[in-house]
């Protein structure tokens, strides 16, 4: 119980310092959050990034506001446009920002403001090796990351590749936060299993809230 700092819904677990788990928090917004992914994934498709080693991800990824994350031949960076399209990302709704905001000062991170937001589509089978988040240039401003759909295992790590990962089941509305001294453990997704959820079918969806600039 140390770890959390109430029970029942709304409880918050602590999961390394500066590094906190909110279960169900986005789960009362999944109406829109659903509309909002629809119509940011109409303006700015889906699309399988190839990582600068060549190889395309199993993650289908898009991006809306300021920035969006890109992966290419060039490497990985923030960009202001969609290079499929050449157009602006579509700007990031207000549904998203705010709960990333929220999240985030409930997790001891006063005053984020997202200026990106990944959107991360997971079908049976895809996954997302461990990494870091260190794109963004302020590493003072945390990450958060809301999951919907199917459940995944979300590994989280240390500050070195080879640390001992914790396994979290993350469940549709989970939003986990980490920042501070967390900013930059490294994470990832395992292999998505077959499941069904009404949000999304067979698939997992996941926005990721960043300070790009
Ligand atoms: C990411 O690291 O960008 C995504 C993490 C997740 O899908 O939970
Ligand atoms: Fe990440």
């Amino acid at each position: 119980m140390s770890n959390l700092f109430s029970n029942g819904p709304g409880a918050i677990e602590l999961l390394a310092p500066g590094a906190a788990l909110l279960r169900g928090f986005a789960a009362p917004h999944d109406a829109e959050l659903a509309a909002v992914v629809r119509s940011v994934s109409t303006a700015a498709p889906f699309r399988q990034m190839i990582t600068p080693g060549g190889f395309t991800m199993s993650v289908a990824m898009t991006n809306c506001g300021a920035f969006g994350w890109v992966s290419d031949e060039r490497g990985y960076r923030y960009s202001p446009t969609d290079p499929d399209t050449g157009r602006p990302w579509p700007a990031l709704p207000t549904v998203i920002a705010d709960l990333a905001s929220r999240a985030a000062a409930a997790s001891g991170f006063d005053g984020f403001t997202p200026d990106a937001c990944l959107v991360n589509r997971y079908a049976p089978g895809a996954r997302l090796t461990l990494h870091q988040d260190k794109d963004e240039c302020d590493m003072s401003h945390p990450i958060v990351s809301i999951s919907l759909g199917v459940p995944a295992v979300f590994l989280f790590g240390g500050l070195k590749r080879n640390e001992r990962t914790l396994r979290l089941s993350l469940a549709h509305g989970d939003v986990v936060v980490w920042g501070g001294p967390a900013r930059l453990r490294y994470h990832g997704v395992a292999t998505l299993k077959a499941d069904r959820h009404p949000f999304a079918g067979a698939e997992r969806i996941n926005l990721t809230l960043r300070r790009a600039r």
